[in-house]
């Protein structure tokens, strides 16, 4: 089974979608991290994040290792341990602009369909992202578009970060964020038969027990 958890930034998608995984013995994939891990790289080769070609260059040449565990994710980018360092301000703050390099997201969408297909023989995956149900895993058995009221979400990213971000950084990473990333065709657009869930009013554990309820529908349909 593949469910879709699609949803901006602060909607509690990772949360949620680790939690989801958990609770149903399934993988989880955690596609923002990969372009975190781009980022990441083509900030270490010193490279001019404008340089599209450039830029997409190093996505195709770096050997990205991505743990599917939803009890331990790990990243690492040409062998070097990125899981903390892709959450960094200076990855948040950069990484739209290779969210958007067309070429970048062809590659990573590549990955991530052979990371879902490995995923298949011990039951499945959670992903989650942007454009998973769109464009990743169209025939994911159940898409879910979780979303939040924007003070919802920056509230909760701030809980996320502690004291260690300012207001005009909160505000960059979600305001700024969500525009920057509507600029990507098929972003955050509910696909055929998608289900939304707006987490606004509801807690981390209410929102998993929806989703898992709904996931065995899903595997009980015809
Ligand atoms: O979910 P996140 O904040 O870790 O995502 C990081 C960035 O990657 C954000 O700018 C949106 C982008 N992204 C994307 O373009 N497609 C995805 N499937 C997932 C994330």
């Amino acid at each position: 089974m593949i469910i879709a958890v699609d949803g901006p930034s602060g909607s509690g998608k990772s949360s949620t979608a680790r939690g989801v995984a958990t609770k149903l013995g399934l993988r989880y994939l955690d596609t923002g991290a990969m372009y975190r891990a781009v980022t990441w790289s083509a900030l270490e080769h010193g490279l001019d994040l404008d340089d599209t070609a450039a830029v997409a260059a190093r996505a195709c040449a770096l050997v990205l290792s991505v743990s599917t565990d939803p009890q331990r994710a790990q990243f690492a980018a040409d062998g070097t341990d990125v899981t903390e360092a892709i959450r960094d301000p200076r990855i948040s703050a950069s990484v739209s602009k290779i969210a958007t390099n067309l070429d970048v997201r062809k590659e990573l969408i590549r990955r991530q369909r052979e990371i879902i297909e490995q995923s298949q023989p011990t039951g499945g995956a959670v992903v989650e992202g942007r454009d998973i149900a769109t464009v990743v895993a169209p025939q994911a058995e159940l898409k879910v578009l979780l979303t939040a009221d924007q003070d919802a979400r920056m509230a909760r990213r701030k809980a996320e970060l502690a004291d260690a971000v300012t207001a005009e950084q909160l505000r960059d990473q979600i305001v700024r964020r969500d525009a920057d990333d509507a600029t990507v065709s098929q972003f955050l657009v509910a696909s055929d038969g998608a289900v939304e869930i707006d987490s606004t009013h509801l807690s981390l554990e209410e929102v998993v027990d929806v989703i898992c309820r709904l996931a065995k529908e899903a595997e009980a349909a015809p």
